[in-house]
Order: C-alpha cells, then sequence, then structure tokens
C-alpha cells in the first residue's frame, strides 16, 4: 500500500520542478473500446495513478503554480445514482475531499470553467504530450494566448526511476505471485498440452493471487516460436523434446513483475540445450553481479554482448575473434535486443535512460531494471551447427539497485538445470 501522505509528497516534489506561472494537467486513463459497445477492462493511467493512487475515470489532477503561491485541485465524477447502477460507486466530491491530501476537489463538470480560471496570467501549459487526442484539443482551446507547452510526462518519470519502499514491496508482492505461476508450469506435466495450457495455469495462479491482471500479454513459446521475440499467439501444441520460453509476470496493485524462464516440456534438458542454457545462465548471473550504483546499463549491455560471443564461439556457432564478432554486428541476430529495462507501474516503466543533456543515466539506489540475456538460434538458420538450430533461450529477473549493489528480486524462482529437474 502506498500512503496517502506518500502521494502528497510526490504532487509536492513535481509541483517544484515546474516553471512558475505555469499549470499542469493530468488526465485520468480513458476506456478503449474492444469491440462495438465492450471495453478492455479499465487501467488507470499510470503517471495519474503515481500522483493520486486513484483509480477512477474521468479524473483529472490539476497543479496551478503561480509566482508565489501553488495549489493542487482533483477533479471527480459527479455521485449519480444512475450511472453508479450499471458501473458502481463513485468516490465523489465529499469523500475524495477526506482521502485526499489535496488543496481542492471539484467536479469533473467543472472543469473547463475552472481551468479558464486557473490559466489567466499564466505562461506555461503542461500536459501529456501523450495523451489522447480529445483531452489536448480540450486544453487546447483554452490557451491560445499560453507562451509554451510542456511534457508533464518528463517531470514525473525522471521521478519514477527512483523506487519507494513501498513501491518495492509491491514488486515484491507481484514477483512472489509470478514465483508461484512459474513454478506450477515447472512442476505439472506438460506432455501432450498446447502452449495456451500453460498461459491458463499462470493466469489463475495470478488471479488467485489477487493480481489484477498479467503486466503484459505472456510469452509462451514452445521450440522454435522463442526465436519470435514479440510472440503472443499461444496456440501450439508442445513437443517432447522440445524447451519452452514462458515470459510471464503478473501486476499487483499495478506494479509489474517481468520474470522469462526457459523450461523443458519433459522436465530434461537435453545435452545440446544444456550448453545453451549455461551459457545464458551464467552471462545473467554475471552481469546481475555487476549491478551497483554508478554503473552504466550501455556497460552490462556491452559485457553481456561480449560474455555471450565469446560462448558461442567455443560452441562453434561463431567464428573468429569476440571483438572483430560485435564490432561487425555478427552477433545481432543471435541477440538482437537490450539487456533490460527500467520495471515498475509499467513493465517498460515510463522512465528516462538519458538525462536532459542526452547523457545516460547511471544506476542508482531505489532503481528497477530486468536483466534478460538471450540466444535465439532460428531452425532454418544454416550458418550455425545443426544441433544449435530451433532453440531460444532467454533468462530474465528483476534486480533492485541498492545501496551497495543490488538485490535480485526473483532469486527465489527455479533457474538452474538442476533446481528446474528437480521440479519437474
Ligand atoms: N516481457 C517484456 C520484456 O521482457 O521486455
Ligand atoms: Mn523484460
Ligand atoms: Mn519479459
Amino acid at each position: 500500500m502506498i500512503s496517502e501522505q506518500e502521494y502528497k509528497s510526490r504532487r509536492d516534489a513535481l509541483v517544484e520542478t515546474l516553471s512558475k506561472n505555469s499549470v499542469a494537467v493530468v488526465f485520468s486513463a480513458t476506456y478503449k473500446t474492444r469491440s462495438n459497445d465492450t471495453e478492455y477492462p479499465y487501467r488507470q493511467n499510470s503517471n495519474f495513478y503515481y500522483l493520486t493512487g486513484f483509480k477512477e475515470e474521468n479524473s483529472i489532477l490539476v497543479f496551478i503554480r503561480k509566482k508565489k503561491k501553488t495549489k493542487t485541485v482533483l477533479f471527480v465524477q459527479k455521485k449519480d445514482k444512475t450511472i453508479e447502477l450499471w458501473t458502481g460507486k463513485k468516490e465523489g466530491v465529499k469523500k475524495a475531499k477526506k482521502r485526499f491530501l489535496v488543496d481542492e476537489v471539484f467536479l469533473v463538470d467543472d472543469f473547463t470553467t475552472k481551468l479558464k480560471e486557473y490559466l489567466a496570467d499564466v505562461k506555461h501549459l503542461y500536459f501529456d504530450f501523450k495523451q489522447d487526442d480529445t483531452d489536448i484539443r480540450t486544453l487546447k482551446e483554452h490557451t491560445k494566448d499560453i507562451y509554451s507547452y510542456k511534457n508533464i510526462a518528463k517531470p514525473i518519470s525522471m521521478m519514477r526511476l527512483i523506487k519507494s519502499e513501498a513501491e518495492i514491496k509491491l514488486i515484491k508482492k507481484a514477483i512472489s505471485i509470478t514465483k508461484d505461476a512459474h513454478h506450477r508450469v515447472m512442476m505439472m506435466d506438460k506432455l501432450g498440452k498446447n502452449e495456451m495450457h500453460i498461459q491458463a495455469e499462470l493466469e489463475y495462479v495470478f488471479k488467485k493471487n489477487m493480481a489484477y491482471s498479467d503486466a503484459y500479454t505472456s510469452i509462451i513459446a514452445g521450440g522454435n516460436s522463442a526465436n519470435t521475440l514479440h510472440y503472443i499467439s499461444n496456440n501450439k501444441p508442445l513437443v517432447d523434446g522440445e524447451l519452452i520460453l514462458i515470459d510471464a509476470g503478473c501486476e499487483y496493485d499495478y506494479y509489474a513483475s517481468d520474470i522469462t524462464r526457459t523450461i523443458p516440456v519433459n522436465g530434461k534438458f537435453t545435452k545440446v540445450q544444456k550448453e545453451i542454457y549455461n551459457l545464458v545462465l551464467e552471462v545473467e548471473e554475471k552481469i546481475i553481479s555487476m549491478v551497483e550504483p554508478d554503473v552504466l546499463r550501455s556497460d552490462l549491455h556491452k559485457k553481456s554482448e561480449k560474455l555471450l560471443v565469446d560462448g558461442m564461439v567455443k560452441l562453434g556457432i561463431l567464428k573468429g575473434k569476440t571483438k572483430k564478432i560485435i564490432k561487425k554486428q555478427k552477433h545481432k541476430k543471435y541477440y538482437p535486443h537490450g539487456i533490460g529495462h527500467w520495471m515498475g507501474l509499467d513493465v517498460h516503466d515510463e522512465a528516462p535512460y538519458k538525462d536532459a543533456k542526452g547523457k545516460e543515466i547511471a544506476l542508482k539506489e531505489g532503481m528497477v531494471l530486468t536483466i534478460e540475456p538471450a540466444l535465439y538460434f532460428d531452425k532454418d538458420d544454416k550458418y550455425i551447427p545443426k544441433e544449435y538450430r530451433g532453440i531460444g533461450i532467454r533468462i530474465e529477473d528483476d534486480i533492485v539497485v541498492t545501496k551497495d549493489g543490488f538485490e535480485n528480486l526473483s532469486v527465489d524462482i527455479s533457474k538452474t538445470i538442476l533446481g528446474i529437474e528437480s521440479l519437474s
């Protein structure tokens, strides 16, 4: 749980970053149509949620920063009996005033009138440049004389880089549910099953543990499908003797987990699968051990490239000197993505990789990132020894940077060959 005080501290910190004589508007998410008149499950906009913890649609947070004074206002929906009959109880102005530590609460119906008032004498208007067009149009209609438009997502995302203790606790909870899900799949008899059955087992564990949803569409890729990076059809029969790459993590109270394990369908790795698996695992462990304050993510990536290429040369998959292979990018088709990404309210957390001057942001205590090296050998790749073709392996853990190093938040999710085989 994030306290109301923590949400207030975030808002106070954000206001400090705003230019004097500015207004900032942060909208809630809107419903998205799934088909005809049905909608996707509603999920609050991460930035709005980060600043309020409020899950209701049709709400707006506004900051007014004049020369000396600042004010925070929340706009919420009306408590309307007919609407509530269809879509459930709303917080309403009265309750919202008690709950949120903001200066004022008004009905969302009054937003445009109030906005005009706030905008008098203001020079800058902040809003999220990725906001839905209709919301942006509303703002622009009322701001013809505004001096400049600025992206509110920027200062928010900078704040979201560093997680608080309460946030890390929620990420840990998400990961512990995800652990149960991956272990359930490791333990089940997978012979004769379909990839979708694996997805069903994972989602059963997520929901049973009150995780609202998956944090992203699970990738359940049997055999060669692991070599399609965003494979999400998850509908092929599993094949005895092949591996399954499972990239799946739940979202718990808006916080993500992002875990990949690659396991054998029949519970036992073959000799060849073990060779690649242990290479990826060794690299993953090595890179995780390098995580500490002041390290650059790009250096972690470079090191992972070097180690994976060294390993591939040793196995006869690539020929030549590691340095030259990397210079010529010959390894790219086998390891085409980065070492990892920020994670938090979004699985690929909306937090910057570079500072305002374009300089890479180094790791700092409280940042959470994934480490996910991989090797992908397509079944039709004629350039590699036959026995490796059709194998795709990724191993992914979620790491928090600590004062002196790191904590692997997903260390309890089995990943050694012995660990996986003994659960099977
Ligand atoms: N599951 C998405 C990723 O690993 O980045
Ligand atoms: Mn990831
Ligand atoms: Mn992943």
